[in-house]
């Protein structure tokens, strides 16, 4: 069967990262009889060479007329920061698809592998226990969307304001993702609000404990978001599937990569209704090693992973590819991020070639 990915691999390490993911691709291709059409596209920086602009229509119409988006990463360099090209760049791109696409389901797993723990920030007897965390975050809502947002006034008068808005069938269906998640895996929702002062994050519980009503076989619990951020820290253990509004996603997800041991290891699916997503590692543009081949290109292939098992239904090269990372990591490869005592270093190809190799 032939699929359309539009692959949009942006700025920063996301080309040298993405070459790895498509030779991953290539290799699945090729063992499932399968016909991948990847079609290339220019966002972010790259784009606005070409363009003036992040997230051209031509690259739009590209997406459009795929099945996936695979997404490698946009930013530019501090030294570049101010410069018009990088201006709102990583707003215009990603705020840009997501809203475009309705992509309103996150979901980015961190996991802590085992031959990581001691590349983690955690303690050592907390790392030993491992985590196996789902965050599941709101993606085209609340107070990154909102309105009205704006400044006002001027001199000490001035002021700026954002609005945190939530509608029920918002909550409702972010919810239903989640208990539906935890369905398949350790059967707890934990859903994150800060009910003791935002009316708002009063509404969302109310709604989720609603919806977990239709979930008796899934344990939930609600958490204030200062709390889970001390809790992913001190016994990170305790959670699987994490429910979370569009802010406090965005923050709880990147300690919860963190913990994991490096950034470069987090993969990501945005989705919507339906089978169309999009994919992205969870690392950022990475300017400072760019074009060196040191990236870690383990989240990307991840990230190609969820899309062959969230768009295309394929769970068994899903797995085909998880296990060939892991065993990667087991015979002691690592990229400088996840770099152990005793490990071989390897750069982002090796990395990449050897992945694919193991399928
Ligand atoms: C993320 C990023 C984005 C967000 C930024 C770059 C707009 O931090 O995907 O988590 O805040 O959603
Ligand atoms: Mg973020």
């Amino acid at each position: 069967m032939k699929r359309n990915i539009a692959i949009l691999s942006g700025d920063g390490i996301g080309p040298e990262v993405m070459a790895e993911a498509l030779k991953v691709l290539a290799r699945i291709e090729a063992k499932y009889q399968l016909e991948f059409d990847c079609r290339e596209a220019l966002v972010g920086g790259a784009a606005w060479q070409k363009h003036q602009e992040h997230l051209p229509a031509e690259t739009l119409s590209v997406c459009r007329n795929s099945d996936a988006i695979l997404f490698g990463s946009v930013g530019g360099p501090v030294s570049e920061q101010g410069s018009k090209k990088w201006a709102g760049v990583e707003v215009n791109s990603l705020l840009g698809l997501r809203k475009a696409f309705g992509l309103y389901a996150n979901l980015r797993p961190a996991r802590l592998y085992p031959a990581l723990a001691s590349a983690s920030p955690l303690r050592a007897d907390t790392a030993e226990k491992g985590f196996d965390i789902l965050v599941v975050r709101e993606l085209t809502g609340g107070i990154y969307f909102g309105k009205p947002k704006g400044r006002a006034g001027k001199d000490d008068e001035e002021y700026a304001y954002d609005t945190m808005v939530y509608a029920r069938h918002e909550i409702r269906r972010i919810a239903h993702i989640a208990f539906k998640a935890a369905q398949l895996r350790k059967k707890k929702v934990t859903s994150i609000d800060k009910a003791n002062v935002l009316t708002t994050m009063v509404f969302w519980r109310e709604v989720v404990e609603e919806v977990a009503r239709e979930y008796p076989g899934v344990t939930y619990e609600p958490m204030y978001v200062d709390n889970a951020a001390q809790q992913l820290i001190l016994r990170p253990s305790q959670f699987d599937v994490m429910l979370c509004g569009n802010m406090f996603g965005d923050i709880l997800s990147d300690e919860a990569a963190a913990i994991t041991g490096s950034l470069g290891m987090l993969p990501s699916a945005s989705l919507t209704d339906g089978t169309f997503g999009m994919y992205e590692p969870g690392g950022g543009s990475a300017p400072d090693i760019a074009g060196k081949g040191l990236a870690n290109p383990i989240a990307q292939i991840m990230s190609a992973a969820m899309m062959l098992k969230y768009s295309f239904g394929m769970t068994e090269a899903y797995d085909d590819i998880a296990r060939a990372v892991e065993k990667v990591l087991n015979d002691g490869y690592r990229t400088a991020d996840i770099k152990q005592p005793g490990c071989s270093i390897v750069g982002t190809k090796e990395m990449g070639t050897r992945i694919a190799e193991t399928i």
